[in-house]
C-alpha cells in the first residue's frame, strides 16, 4: 500500500488513541473529586477494588460492562423520574462503508440497555440508515461513534468489536437486519 498523506493523519490519531489506552482506576485521594483530607474518606470503597468484582476487559476502563448488566452483578438504576419511558430495540444495523476492513454491526440492544434514543438521536446520527457520513477519520477525532467509544465505552483500537462481520460470509444486504430468532 503506498502511504498518502490521509493515512498519516489517521496513523497518528491512532497513536494518540493508543497513548490514551493506558489506564488504572485512581485512589480516591488522587481522583480531583474527592477531598483527600476528609476523615471520611477512608469508609468509601477503591474503585479499583469495587471494579475488581466485575467481569474483567483487557482494554479501555477494564471492565466488560454489557457482560457485568448481563449477568446482573450490577443493576442500573434506568430511571429518576416513574414516569420516563425506558424503550430497549433489538435493531442490527450493518454498515458497509469499510474499505477492505470487515462490515461494522452496529448493535441498538446493548446500546439502548444503557443509553435513551435521545443520547444519540438526532445529535449524534439522524435516524435513518445511512444518513450520516460517518467515516473512521471522523470518529477517532471524537465524532459520531467516537463521542463514547475510546471516551466512556471500549476504546478504538479494538476495531474487531466494530467491524465484526467478515465480508466473505455476508450475504444479506447492509442496512436494518431482520431481526433474529
Ligand atoms: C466504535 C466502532 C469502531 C471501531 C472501534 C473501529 N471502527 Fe472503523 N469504522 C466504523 C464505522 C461506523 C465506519 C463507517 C462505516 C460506514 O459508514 O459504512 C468505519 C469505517 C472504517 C474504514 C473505512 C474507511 C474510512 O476511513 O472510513 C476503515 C478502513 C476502518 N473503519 C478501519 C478501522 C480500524 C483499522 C480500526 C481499529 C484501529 C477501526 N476501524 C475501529 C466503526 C469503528
Ligand atoms: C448509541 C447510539 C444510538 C442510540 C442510543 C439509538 N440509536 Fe438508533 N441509530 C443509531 C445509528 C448509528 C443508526 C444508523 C445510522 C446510519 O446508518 O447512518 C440508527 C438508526 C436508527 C433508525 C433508522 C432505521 C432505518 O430504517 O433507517 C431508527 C428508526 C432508530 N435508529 C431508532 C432508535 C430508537 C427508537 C432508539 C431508542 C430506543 C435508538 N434508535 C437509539 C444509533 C443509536
Ligand atoms: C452515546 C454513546 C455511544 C455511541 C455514540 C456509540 N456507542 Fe457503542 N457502546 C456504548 C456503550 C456505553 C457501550 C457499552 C459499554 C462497552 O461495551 O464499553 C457500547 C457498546 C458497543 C458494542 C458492544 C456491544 C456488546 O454486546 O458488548 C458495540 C459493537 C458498539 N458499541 C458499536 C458502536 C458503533 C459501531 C457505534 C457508531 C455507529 C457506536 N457503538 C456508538 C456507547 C456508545
Amino acid at each position: 500500500m503506498k502511504i498518502k498523506p490521509r493515512h498519516l493523519v489517521f496513523l497518528t490519531v491512532l497513536w494518540g488513541a493508543l497513548q490514551a489506552q493506558d489506564f488504572g482506576w485512581k485512589a480516591l485521594s488522587e481522583d480531583g473529586l474527592h477531598d483527600p483530607e476528609n476523615p471520611a474518606i477512608e469508609l468509601l470503597q477503591q474503585p479499583a477494588e469495587a471494579m475488581s468484582q466485575l467481569p474483567p476487559d483487557t482494554v479501555g476502563n477494564k471492565v466488560l460492562w454489557n457482560r457485568a448488566m448481563r449477568e446482573q452483578y450490577i443493576q442500573p438504576r434506568t430511571n429518576i423520574f416513574p414516569e420516563t419511558k425506558i424503550e430497549v430495540i433489538d435493531m442490527d444495523i450493518i454498515m458497509d462503508k469499510t474499505g477492505e476492513m470487515p462490515l461494522v454491526l452496529f448493535p441498538h440492544m446493548p446500546h439502548t440497555e444503557w443509553l435513551d434514543c435521545s443520547n444519540c438521536h438526532d445529535q449524534i446520527f439522524v435516524r435513518k440508515v445511512d444518513a450520516n457520513p460517518i467515516n473512521m477519520f471522523a470518529i477517532l477525532s471524537g465524532q459520531y461513534c467516537g463521542q463514547c467509544h475510546g471516551a466512556v465505552a471500549f476504546p478504538l483500537t479494538e476495531c474487531n468489536r466494530c467491524h465484526s462481520v467478515p465480508r466473505s460470509t455476508f450475504t444479506g444486504k447492509p442496512g436494518v437486519q431482520d431481526s433474529r430468532n
